[in-house]
């Protein structure tokens, strides 16, 4: 996610947060949610945006609980940062964010206890599918919630979810194809989901279930982004041209090409950063889709997903502006009413905050907003 973009919204969150009352976030940011077949790429699309290593990822039904994602920008402590990072930049995979002492995560059923290390994330959320599923591919509704404290990330919920299938395995339920599918519409169906609607390049997209949910959830195409992975799968000859020019099934947001790691970059552990590489030098040699390239891969999803996020808080903004003024007044005669030894009480703290906040605050957003205008959707 581009960095100034994080930097603007952690502010208004910031700034808003005395506003908010309690742990609920005052600008309420979309939750981006994946919905596709299995093995399409899902989880590899999430982990490509976030730009860290750490969801389990095969062939076969590897998520089989919702995981609920929630990244939480955390300021840097710029010293104790660049100490880590000249011991880290040493790691054989050259990830110099590897162990990150300013990156880490929690998990909701494991309180108090840090994970650093991201490979041991993901060996606990493998543990835990396990643990509440069975190891024989059973699936559960109930979400494995994770919190990601990093200061390149924005304050905002990701959901990863198990693929739609049709024929039950192993331990799974008869009525598994209704079962997951009930468990995608209750994310998707909120109206501050972003659907990502991930469809591997060598399939037919008109068979494309997950298209169909997003299509019922949001018939306006106003929160969907189509993603098409596995393009390097992709028959010789055949390319997703036609897809991207909206002559198959059109969507308002449109489709974003991307290529993530194969199974074999997974087990050699082939870092993002070489991933993100190779994806790129793939579209602009590639002779459909050079002339294009700046249209392809996760850089631009990330991009359109900015796109969309800002639209969002656009779309909020009344609400808040709202709030602003109505603690404002509410603050300001509370103040009067105790009279002025009372300067430093909280109550004065949060009114000059607030008061301070609501003069820069249009000038942020006017300026985001006019970014978002001239940038394509
Ligand atoms: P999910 O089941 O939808 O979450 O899919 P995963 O992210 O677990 O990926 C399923 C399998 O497809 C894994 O083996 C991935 O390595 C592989 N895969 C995913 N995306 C791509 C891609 O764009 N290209 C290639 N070659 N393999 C991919
Ligand atoms: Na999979
Ligand atoms: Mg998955």
């Amino acid at each position: 996610m581009d960095e100034s973009l994080i930097a603007t919204i952690n502010k208004l969150q910031d700034a808003l947060a005395p506003l908010g009352g309690g742990s609920s976030s005052p600008v309420d940011l979309p939750q981006i949610t994946v919905v596709g077949s299995q093995s399409s790429g899902k989880s590899s699309v999430l982990e490509n945006i976030v730009g860290r290593d750490f969801l389990p990822r095969g062939t076969g039904i590897v998520t089989r609980r919702p995981l609920v994602l929630q990244l939480i920008n955390r300021r840097a402590t710029p010293r104790a940062n660049n100490d880590l990072l000249d011991i880290n930049t040493t790691k054989e995979n050259g990830e110099a964010s590897e162990n990150n002492a300013d990156e880490w995560g929690e998990f909701l059923h494991l309180p108090n206890k840090k994970f650093f290390n991201f490979e041991e994330i993901r060996n606990e959320i493998v543990r835990e599918t396990d643990a509440k599923t069975g190891k024989n591919l059973g699936i559960s509704p109930v979400p494995i919630n994770l919190r990601i404290y990093s200061p390149h990330v924005l304050t905002l919920t990701l959901v990863d979810l198990p693929g739609l299938t049709k024929v039950p395995v192993g331990d799974q339920p008869k009525d598994i194809e209704k079962q997951i599918r009930d468990m995608i519409m209750k994310f998707i169906s909120k109206p501050n989901a972003i659907v990502l609607s991930v469809n591997a390049a060598n399939t037919d997209l008109a068979n494309s279930d997950g298209l169909k949910l997003a299509r019922e959830v949001d018939p306006e195409g106003a929160r969907t982004i189509g993603v098409l992975t596995k393009v390097d799968l992709m028959d010789e000859g055949t390319d997703v041209i036609d897809i991207l020019a909206g002559r198959v099934i059109p969507l308002r947001f449109g489709y974003v090409p991307v290529i993530n790691r194969g199974q074999k970059d997974i087990e050699s552990k082939k870092t993002i950063r070489d991933a993100l590489k190779d994806e790129r030098s793939y579209f602009e040699n590639h002779p459909s889709y050079r002339a294009k390239a700046h249209y392809c891969g996760t850089p631009y999803l990330a991009k359109k997903l900015n796109g969309i996020l800002l639209h969002h808080i656009k779309g909020t903004l009344p609400d808040i502006k709202m709030r602003i003024e109505h603690s404002l007044k509410k603050y300001q005669s509370e103040l009067a009413m105790l009279g002025p030894e009372m300067a430093e009480s909280p109550a004065s703290i949060v009114l000059s905050m607030i008061t301070s906040f609501s003069k820069d605050y249009n000038e942020i957003l006017d300026g985001e907003a006019k970014e978002l205008s001239t940038q394509e959707l």
